[in-house]
């Protein structure tokens, strides 16, 4: 039970990106209050337990070392000291002992819990997100544009980006490149604001999205990444993720396009079949495909890809991949992909180098060029065949 209220712990953490992206906030509250309420029902019915057969064995086991320890000291017999006096120093050293053992028995969970409080005040001192901003009316159209953005990390020296001059069309297609460290994570993440931007803007339709409430600004995009999150939930419920009103029809649909119908038909319980422990139950791939139906399910204006299908081995990256470009048809798309092959035909390609745009341009464009895309990509090309 106390591993598995971690585990809500630890999946919620890993986790928030998702949960923030798809509006998970109030699914996850009760997930949590439930399993909690369990736990603290278990730890006082085991704690009673504990307080009232502790005192009998404790002294049940001093009561009879002491007598060990005087027969065989009668036996031996020499004499330096008097059984009486021996017995009494025993007596005394045991007396000791029991509060020195019940320190000890504090010792261990009073650590634990001196850590958890750490881990838990960490989490509290965490700057709460903002909640001033205005709500969207209407689907954005998903132009976006970044104005001189730098962002620092903090605590680091280097700034992780810097005078990033970037507009992107609605429905445009822009892949990010780059060795890694240069900066592709950091940028698509200050677009939901998972960080702020220590310099310059980011806008939405030419709205500055710091003035946009996060929860209309977050519900204009769906985001998929190399690290795959799933609930410990049915097929359905993952697919609908965020949304308090799921729509079967529109799940069925999702997972069709996302290439998993046959995958879920054959599960035990169809839609209904839990999932497990973040999709235990899945392939690698079929996990990667369930974050994609859940995207499609979302169907938001602006879609980000980091690193969506690296986990991956060739044959399923296949099947991802087609289901990629079903999802991107019609959405403003910012990817991010390890494998140059996967993105060549992006309207546009960015390199980012040391945190700045090294080259901006298609393809065949920047071969051409023969400058950082073009070593990027020979490499690559060298090492797979
Ligand atoms: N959470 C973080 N805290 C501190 N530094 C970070 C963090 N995430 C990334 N960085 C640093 O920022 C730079 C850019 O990283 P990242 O955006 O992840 O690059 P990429 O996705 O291109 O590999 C790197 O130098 C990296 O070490
Ligand atoms: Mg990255």
């Amino acid at each position: 039970m106390n591993a598995e209220i971690t585990q809500t712990i630890e999946e919620t953490m890993r986790a928030q990106q998702v949960i923030k992206i798809f509006g998970g906030q109030r699914y996850e509250a009760n997930r949590f209050n439930d399993r909690s309420e369990r736990l603290r029902r278990f730890m006082l019915k085991t704690a009673s337990t504990m307080a009232t057969t502790e005192p009998i064995t404790q002294f049940i086991n001093s009561f009879s070392v002491s007598v060990i320890i005087m027969i065989a000291l009668s036996q031996a017999g020499d004499g330096q000291m008097t059984v009486g006096g021996f017995a009494s120093f025993i007596t005394a050293m045991l007396m000791t002992l029991t509060p020195l053992k019940h320190l000890a028995a504090v010792n261990g969970p009073l650590q634990r819990g001196l850590a958890a409080g750490t881990t838990v005040f960490g989490i509290i001192d965490a700057m709460p997100e903002r909640e001033h901003g205005q709500l969207l009316r209407q689907r954005a159209t998903g132009r976006l544009d970044f104005e001189n953005v730098g962002f620092s990390y903090p605590g680091q020296r280097q700034p992780a980006l810097a005078d990033i001059q970037l507009s992107v069309a609605p429905g445009e297609t822009v892949a990010l490149v780059g060795m890694s460290g240069g900066g592709k994570s950091t940028l698509v993440n200050l677009v939901p604001e998972f960080y702020t931007p220590s310099s310059g803007r980011i806008l939405l339709d030419g709205q500055p999205i710091s003035e946009i409430a996060l929860t209309s600004l977050r519900a204009q995009m769906a985001m998929v990444s190399q690290n795959v999150v799933l609930f410990d939930d049915t097929v359905a419920a993952n697919i609908a993720y965020g949304d308090s009103n799921p729509d079967m029809a529109r799940i069925e649909a999702a997972a069709k396009a996302a290439y998993l119908e046959e995958v879920i038909t054959g599960l035990p319980d169809a839609y209904q079949t839990q999932i497990g422990d973040n999709g235990m139950r899945l392939s690698g791939g079929q996990r990667q495909r369930l974050a994609i139906a859940r995207a499609i399910y979302k169907n938001a204006p602006i879609l980000i890809l980091d690193e969506a299908t690296s986990a991956l081995d060739t044959e399923s990256e296949r099947a991802v991949q087609a289901a990629l470009d079903q999802l991107m048809q019609g959405r403003t798309t910012l990817v991010i992909a390890h494998r140059l092959s996967t993105i060549e035909h992006a309207d546009r390609i960015v390199v980012l180098q040391d945190g700045r745009i090294a080259e901006t341009g298609t393809h065949a464009e920047l071969l051409s060029r023969n400058g950082v895309y073009a070593h990027l990509y020979h490499l690559q090309f060298a090492r797979e065949s």
